[in-house]
Formats: C-alpha cells, structure tokens, sequence
C-alpha cells in the first residue's frame, strides 16, 4: 500500500464546497467583463452614442480592463496579507460597483475608459484572492478540482456575457448597450452579502495570530464542528509549524520575494506558467474569433458569431473534466497533453491556411477553410482542460504562506500583463503575417512545452507545507518531521483498523 492510500482523509463537509464555489463568482465577473465588450462593440446604439470610436479607441476599451486586472493584482498581494482573503473579495467588490456604474452611466468614453479600468482592478483583487482563498481551504485531495472551478467559472463569464450580448442587440435605443453592462451589478451585490457567511481562511487567520478562531474553523471545514478530529488536529500543526517561522521570515515587500532562493524559484515558475497560459494563445482565439473565422473562410457577421458562440461552449463543456479528475492527472501530465492538443492545432491550421489561404470572392477550398476553423475549436479544447485551469492552479498552491498573497499577486498580474500584450499584438499579426500567426503560436506552445518538461515539478496532492520539502525551502526539514510524524499515526491508524476489523 502506497503511502497515497495511508493518507488520512478530512471529513470536508458542505461548507467547503460552499465557500469555494461561492467565491468563484469572483471568476464569473472578470469572465463576463472580458466577454461582454466584444458584442457591444458592434451594436449600432453604441456606436452611434459614442460617434463611432476608432479601431484604436475600441482596442483600448477592450483591453485597459487588462491594465487595471495588472494594478490590482498588484495591490492585492499585501492587501490579502493585511486584511485577509474574504475582506479583500469583499473590497474588490465595492471597486466593482463603481467600475460597473461608470461604465453603464457613460456619457464619454473617457469616463467608459475610467470604468473599465476601475473594474479591471476588482478583477485583479478578486482573481488573485479568489484563488489563494480556494487553495488554503481545500485539503490537498480537491485542491486542483476547486481551483478549476474559478476557471469553470471564467469560460462560463465569458459564455454568458456572449449571449445576454446578442440577446439585448435586439433592443431600441442605449438600453441594449447599457443593461448587458449594468446587468453585472447582481451577482457582484450576490458575492458582497454571501462573503459575511463565508468562513476566513485558517492560513490567513493563524498568520495574524487568531488561533483559537483557526482551530474552530477548521472543526467546521474538516470535523463536522470536533476541534479533536484527528485530521483537523494535524492539518492545525501543520499551519502551526509552518506559522512559527513565518513569525521571524514573514516576506515584507515584493523585493524580499526573491532573496530567498526557494521562494525566488517558485516566483519564477508562478509567473512563468501564467506568463505562458497568455503566448500558448488562447485569447488571440478568444478575443479574435470572429476576426479570425472571417479570416479563415466564414465570411459574413452570423457564421463568424456562431463560430465564436460554439467555441464559448466547446470552453465551457471542456473545462468540467478538469474540475473532475485534474487532482487525479496531475499537473505536468495534463499540461503536457493539452499543450500538444494546442500545438498540433496551430500548425495544423496554420498548413491548411498556408496551401489553401482564403480569397475573397476567389476559389476558396472551404473543407480546407473548414477543417482550419475545425483546429480552433480543438486548440480551445484542449487550453479548456489544461492551461487554462492549471495555470491558476500551480501558483495558488506553490508558496509557503507568509508568501502567497504576494507571490500569487505577482503570478496574476503576469497573466493580465500579458494578457493584455497579446490583446494588442494579435490583430496586427493576423493582418501582417496571416498563417504565420498560427505558426507563431505554435512555436511558442512548443517552447512552453519544453519549459513544463525541464522545469516544473509534479505538486498534486501535496498539502500546501509539504511543498516546502518539494521546493526545498528552509522549513522544509520542520516540515518534514511533521508529515513524517503524521504519517506514523496514519500507517498506527490504519493497523488498528484492519487489526479491529479482524
Ligand atoms: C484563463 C486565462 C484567461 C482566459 C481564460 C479563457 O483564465 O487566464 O486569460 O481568457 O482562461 O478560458
């Protein structure tokens, strides 16, 4: 029997799962702002309104949610540390109250340009607090599956944003741009009121001291409300342990991030892998699909919209075997497979293109125009399973506490400045280096490709100290006697159990 099997398993009650996937509203909001400008920006209201904005002008309403994503990932780092998890949600969602009234009031599109921004900076709270709140209260065996429950929760944003969008743009007058906008605002009022039932996160509690008040809320998460169940007396000198050093090394500034050589390596892998899940390409896809379905053969606004309405669903339905079985794969695996999924895709794509590239009122091949729209849906297939929610996974789980607000920060805001990178550089792409586009990305899947192989390590289904031994850190030999320990009083338990059950 491996020593897999001895683990000692919590009790994880109802409340867990409620807290988790409550808090992945927060998933749901940024997703739904990601997706919801792509429709207004055709809706004829809008246009009119805002006396028809330039290409420039509306590349920049769409991504400066991105910039302001980067700033308050930023600050959410030591507000997380300071004010805890829960508060921050709850912070990041008064900013977006004032994002959202900016944006659905708009008279200029200064002021749409000011909304957007102020609610990419409740993105960039939620996003990383979101995650590092799902990752310290889920024990190590449903980690992965609760994470990937705030990337569900993003592709469903998205899917939804798309579709109330298409709905309004049957609607007279500035309503049809204004109610998709303001429409938001519910389930933003939705996360507000349910964080005051949400328990504070342990980890962050014992951090600040609040022992007593950890110790209850484990009870509740892990032991059906017993502060003696065995599992949840191990999981709290775990925290404890850890906890003492981190009284002496609590990391002060982003600087200090990287003096520490375990700390500074798992930075770089945090960001690395964020900074990654935005080159492999995925919102080239998401925020070009009916550009580059047009490009590849579809021509007219419906197919185009279709195409991008089908791809939203292919995202959605794609993500849920993550939720199920990622703590099950592992990450390197999964990474691995959907990475090759992408890549295959992308060059596939980018042949067919190459050999038979679409003329307009031309010879067109459409099985061949076809089968590259074909490779699109694979390529956001195989992200939906892997990257996309690996890639918010790995960092909310790799740093030691008095660590991961910041560190997590820091990955998130890499996403968003990236994001926002490929945002801007993608249209000039298609328009300049048409098939070499897919050819781009596909060199730059296989890079990342590389990169997992070399460099990543396996962390599935370790608790968030014994990372520490992984990742050789200074408490790791502390840590190590703990899980040792713990794991003598499971091979003690497990022998009075069959020797019981005799
Ligand atoms: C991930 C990415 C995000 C992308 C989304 C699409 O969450 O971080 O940028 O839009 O996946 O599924």
């Amino acid at each position: 029997m491996g020593t897999e099997d001895l683990k000692m398993q919590p009790k994880t009650g109802w409340r867990v799962y409620l807290a988790v996937v409550f808090a992945s509203i927060g998933g749901f909001l940024f997703g739904y702002d990601q997706g919801v400008m792509s429709g207004i920006l055709v809706m004829e209201h809008w246009i009119h309104y805002f006396n028809d904005p330039n290409e420039v002008e509306r590349g920049f309403i769409t991504s400066i949610l991105l910039l302001g994503a980067f700033a308050g990932a930023l600050i959410a780092g030591p507000m997380s540390e300071r004010i805890g998890r829960k508060i921050s949600i709850m912070v990041g969602t008064v900013i977006f109250w004032l994002g959202t009234s900016l944006q659905a009031g708009a008279n200029s599109v200064d002021m749409l340009y000011a909304g957007r921004f102020i609610q990419g900076m409740a993105v960039g709270i939620y996003s990383t607090n979101v995650t590092v709140y799902q990752s310290e209260l889920s024990p190590p065996h449903l980690r992965g599956r609760a994470i990937s429950l705030q990337q569900f929760s993003i592709v469903f944003g998205i899917m939804i944003a798309f579709w109330i969008g298409y709905g309004c743009a049957y609607i007279q007058g500035d309503a049809s741009w204004r109610i998709p906008l303001a429409i938001q605002l519910a389930p933003s009022v939705l996360l507000f009121f349910g964080c005051f039932f949400l328990p504070y996160s342990p980890r962050w509690l014992c951090s600040r001291g609040r022992y007593d008040e950890a110790l209850t809320t484990l009870a509740k998460l892990y032991g059906n409300g017993d502060s003696n169940d065995p599992y949840v007396r191990q999981e709290y000198d775990e925290i404890m342990e850890q906890i003492r050093f981190e009284d002496e090394k609590a990391v002060k500034t982003y600087a200090e991030l990287f003096r520490n050589k375990s700390i500074r390596k798992r930075v770089i892998l945090g960001m690395g892998i964020q900074t990654m899940q935005q080159w492999i390409g995925i919102n080239a896809v998401l925020y070009y699909a009916p550009f580059i379905f047009q490009s590849a053969g579809m021509t007219g606004t419906l197919p185009s919209l279709l195409a991008t309405g089908v791809n939203g669903v292919v995202c959605v339905i794609c993500t849920i075997p993550a939720i199920l079985f990622v703590d099950k794969w592992g990450r390197r695996k999964t990474l691995l497979a959907g990475g090759s999924g992408m890549g295959l895709s992308m060059l596939i794509a980018g042949c067919l293109l190459k050999v038979y590239p679409f003329v307009e009122d031309g010879d067109n091949n459409t099985q061949a125009q076809y089968g590259a729209v074909a490779m699109m849906f694979i390529f956001s297939a195989s992200f939906s399973f892997s990257w996309g929610p690996i890639g918010w996974i790995y960092p909310a789980e790799i740093f030691p506490t008095r660590a991961r607000a910041k560190g997590a920060s820091l990955a998130t805001a890499s996403n968003y400045l990236f994001n926002f990178v490929i945002g801007q550089i993608t249209p000039i792409m298609i328009t300049n280096i048409a098939y070499g586009t897919y050819m781009f990305f596909f060199a730059t899947n296989v890079v990342c490709l590389l990169i997992i192989y070399f460099f990543y390590p396996e962390t599935k289904n370790r608790s968030l100290e014994e990372m520490e031994i992984l990742f050789g850190g200074e408490e790791a030999e502390a840590i190590e006697a703990v899980v040792a320990r713990k794991h003598d009083n499971e091979k003690q338990e497990v022998s009075l159990d069959s020797h019981s059950s005799i």
